[in-house]
């Protein structure tokens, strides 16, 4: 473990199908005022909201809604929010959804009581917040992002064709809890379930994809991939299989919650592509990932090949014997992209509605970082673009 680094994640967890029940617990924590967060009515539909709200009852709160909290939750829809908030005085916002849901109400906290523009701050020039911060907590009920117990909340800005996420460093953005029972998120349709099992594959690729160091974070994350490819074929043959899904669920979470990027670089350039291919195309998340993952790595693979073929090795059992590493790392790549079909996830940018006329926006909205095995520059930005079409 090279450099120096301090560890504290204050997220307390509830996991399980009686999970719901600690809302019992941690509310007392909070004063009466509770804003409600949620999406576009798939918890009412499948009684989450009754059961929650019945328990704000309960406790005694006095509760404001902010629904409608759409997939790539919006600027505007972050300022309509941050009114609700100011409105109700809101001791907590109680956060009922997906990671829309879930980065949505951490950025509504951090706004609450900001007097400068959220977007100008906090996503342009990635300023921490100097004021109070109102507490959030989570049921979540869409796995992948690992929202529930980190820092991060993407916000889209339409106008300027920007999706920007802000991993806040303040472990106080942290939610303070999170309800995780697998059981709520049976009800998710099969292609939002896929797209969640590759966003939380990739969550993990792009901290290992860094550094050339022998670093504890990297068996935890073969770990956690070998653990994730055994249960997504289950849930993908069978998506009520309660073990499989509560093992995706616990993956999702360890997967982005910061504990394997520790003492990593971390790469997050799939991230960048696809989140400006969402910008241009509002298109699911882990979708817009798988959909230019497999272009990006095997372009990088060269100047990272002792990871790629330790990847092709301890994540995919390929058997290096008598082969190159190069073709070593080839296979394993395949191994991937085989996975990655039987899913059946989205494998170009044209399914997502992305013409070659857009490639050259989609690179202006890219931003590039330079934690992974190569810096890529714009032109690399459009190869990329062009062979994901
Ligand atoms: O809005 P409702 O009606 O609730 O429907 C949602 C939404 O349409 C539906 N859904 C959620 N739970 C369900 C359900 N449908 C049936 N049954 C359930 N139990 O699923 C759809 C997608 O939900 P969403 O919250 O948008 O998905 P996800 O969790 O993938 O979140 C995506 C957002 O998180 C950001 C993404 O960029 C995107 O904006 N990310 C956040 C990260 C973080 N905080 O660290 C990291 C990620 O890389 C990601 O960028
Ligand atoms: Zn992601």
């Amino acid at each position: 473990m090279l450099g120096n680094f301090a560890y504290c994640n204050p997220t307390k967890l509830y996991f399980g199908e009686d999970s719901l029940q600690y809302l019992n617990t941690e509310l007392p924590k909070y004063g009466e005022n509770v804003v409600l967060v949620y999406g576009g009515g798939s918890i009412k539909k499948n009684g989450i909201y009754d059961e929650v709200l019945e328990l704000l009852e309960k406790n005694g709160k006095k509760v404001a809604e902010i629904s409608g909290v759409m997939p790539n939750p919006t600027l505007e829809k972050l300022y309509e929010g941050v009114e609700i908030a100011r409105k109700h005085h809101a001791d907590l916002l109680l956060a009922v959804g997906g990671g829309s849901v879930c980065d949505y109400a951490k950025a509504v906290s951090v706004s609450v009581h900001c007097a400068e523009d959220p977007w100008e701050k906090y996503y342009l020039k990635f300023e921490e917040p100097d004021c109070e911060i109102v507490p959030v907590g989570c049921v979540l009920t869409m796995v992948g992002t690992g929202s529930e117990m980190n820092a991060g909340a993407v916000i889209t800005n339409h106008e300027s064709k920007m999706k920007i996420g802000h991993v806040f460093a303040d472990e106080n953005i942290m939610p303070k809890f999170s309800i995780l029972n697998p059981q709520y998120t049976l009800t998710l349709p099969q292609y939002q379930m896929v797209s969640g099992i590759y966003d939380i594959f990739n969550h993990i690729c792009e901290q290992y994809f860094s550094g050339e160091d022998d670093n504890t974070s990297d068996y935890i994350s073969e770990g956690l991939m070998r653990s994730l490819i055994h249960a997504s074929r289950i849930a993908n043959k069978d998506t009520q299989d309660y073990e499989a899904r509560s093992n995706i669920m616990w993956t999702a979470t360890w997967a982005l919650n910061t504990l394997v990027a520790k003492a990593k670089s971390t790469d997050w350039m799939v991230h960048m592509l696809g989140q400006a291919v969402g910008a241009h195309t509002d298109a699911t998340h882990g979708m817009t990932l798988s959909a230019v993952s497999l272009p990006y790595y095997r372009y990088i693979m060269p100047y990272g090949l002792a990871k790629f073929k330790r990847f092709a090795v301890n994540v995919w059992d390929v058997d290096a014997d008598g082969k190159t590493d190069e073709q070593t790392a080839r296979e394993g790549l395949a191994a991937m992209e085989a996975w990655m079909k039987e899913l059946g996830l989205v494998m170009n940018l044209t399914e997502l509605g992305v013409t070659e006329d857009m490639v050259e926006g989609i690179a202006d909205s890219t931003l590039v970082l330079d934690g992974g095995y190569k810096v890529i520059e714009r032109e690399e930005i459009v190869k990329i673009l062009q062979e994901s079409l």
